[in-house]
């Protein structure tokens, strides 16, 4: 096969587009479906139904290669290598929901001129259990590394591509490996299963580092550190690393909460209690709790006080709202008795919904008239732009909780703030 293989890519939600985008700019033809008619109407109208940088822009140059669809036949018959990129959302339980994927595998059939390749985060053995009732049917397992705010050059230019097959679909499985020769990553061949675990275990060990250091930062508290001091200086030994060091209110998004559940419960499952994990996830839940604790430090009773939350994306640079942190701390200053005025750059419309009760503001300026403290959720760099002083004229009561410890501390206490970050 020549290094132009047309594509198909099933899910135009976030991984699908990204995808599908990127390697219509490595010059494949892609043919990309969702079963969403609105969402393939907006699409192929040239309109991207989702915030990632560089993303539109690509799309753009790249509209006579990308081919969208609600059909699955279009795509069978102009593709072979199949990219499931649909959702698998969490279960009540903390399992993986399959059943769009199990979807997509029965839409397939028996086909032994396609191969499926699993981009959809799935738990370990998903492969192994698809292709069991299914003889020479092509499986290739691809978990996608790309973070959301910087996906488009996560994807140019990976640390690493994994594929994972069995002995019967090393023919796709080659297929596959030469689509991504071009980007230059270390390619990881492998087995099924320990491709899946690479993805869950990855996204754990991240999970894990910021617990690792949201502890740190909270004995830091106690014992007088300061925890950006700690993590520059761990972080320059090569065998830590410097990355995923950043304290603050705990790691949200629709991929680190889920997998942690899911790699937990897939151990659990098996038999295997992962004490660790069970530790990752109750200091990231806590570290929301700290935070309502900061407050009442600063506040006393939080009933009728106006809180401003600064920030509703659950990192900047995206308009996402799945597992944010600032949905949590807004439900549960309501418990409070605190009347919360919140305010996003471009999240708002996303999180309207789930903010019933708080008051959505137009800008930041507004949040923040009256507010008897301002906490700082996602760290959107307008926010380090704002105009202080202004900030502090409008505020009742002039406490600021940064909660990524991204605000300037010294200068906000210079301007008569009362600052607090986390473990610092
Ligand atoms: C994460 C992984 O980083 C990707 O490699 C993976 O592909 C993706 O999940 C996925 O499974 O699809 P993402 O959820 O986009 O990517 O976001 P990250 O940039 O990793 O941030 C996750 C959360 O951790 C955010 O809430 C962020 O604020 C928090 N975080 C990150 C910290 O609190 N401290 C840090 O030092 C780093």
């Amino acid at each position: 096969m020549s290094a132009q293989e047309p594509i198909g890519v099933i899910g135009a939600g976030w991984v699908g587009l990204v995808t599908a985008t990127c390697f219509a700019e490595l010059g494949h033809e892609v043919h990309c479906r969702d079963i969403v008619a609105e969402k393939v109407e907006t699409l192929r109208n040239g309109r991207v139904p989702i915030h990632e940088p560089g993303l539109n822009e690509l799309i753009e140059r790249n509209r006579e290669r990308l081919h969208f669809t609600t059909e699955m036949g279009d795509v069978l018959s102009n593709a072979h290598l199949l990219f499931c990129c649909v959702d698998t959302p969490p279960t009540y339980s903390g399992d993986a929901d399959l059943s769009r994927v199990e979807t997509v595998v029965s839409e397939i059939g028996d086909s032994t001129d396609h191969a499926i390749v699993m981009k959809s985060t799935v738990p370990v053995g998903t492969g192994r259990a698809i292709t069991r009732e299914r003889e020479g049917f092509g499986y290739i397992s691809n978990p996608e590394f790309l973070k959301e705010g910087t996906a488009v050059e996560d994807f140019m230019h990976p640390d690493r591509v994994v594929v994972g097959a069995s002995a019967e679909s090393q023919g796709f499985a080659d297929r596959v490996a030469a689509l991504y020769e071009p980007l230059g990553g270390a390619i990881v061949r492998t087995d099924v299963a320990s491709a899946e675990m690479i993805k869950l275990a990855s996204n754990a060990f991240l999970a894990t580092k910021i617990s690792f250091i949201n502890e740190i930062a909270n004995v830091s508290e106690e014992l007088g550190a300061d925890v950006s001091e700690v993590a520059r200086g761990m972080g320059l030994d090569s065998r830590i690393g410097p990355q995923f060091l950043r304290a603050g209110i705990g790691y949200g998004g629709s991929c680190f909460p889920k997998d942690v559940s899911a790699l937990k419960q897939l151990a659990g499952n098996s038999g295997y209690h992962f004490q660790l994990l069970t530790a990752v996830i109750e200091v990231n839940e806590l570290q929301k709790r700290r935070t309502i604790g900061k407050l009442q430090k600063h506040l006393g009773s939080l009933v009728n006080k106006e809180i401003a939350l600064l920030g509703v994306a659950f990192k900047p640079d995206t308009d996402d709202v799945r597992e944010a942190p600032a949905l949590v701390l807004a439900a549960r200053l309501q418990g409070e008795g605190a009347h919360v005025r919140v305010y996003d750059p471009i999240a708002l419309e996303r999180a309207r919904e789930m903010l019933t009760g708080s008051t959505i503001c137009d800008s930041a300026l507004e949040a923040v008239d009256g507010a008897d403290a301002v906490v700082l959720v996602t760290e959107w760099s307008e926010f380090r732009d704002l105009d202080w002083d202004l900030v502090r004229e409008r505020m009742a009561n002039p406490v600021v909780l940064d909660g990524r410890n991204f605000l300037d501390a010294d200068a906000l206490r210079a301007a008569g703030f009362t600052y607090e970050g986390v473990g610092r």
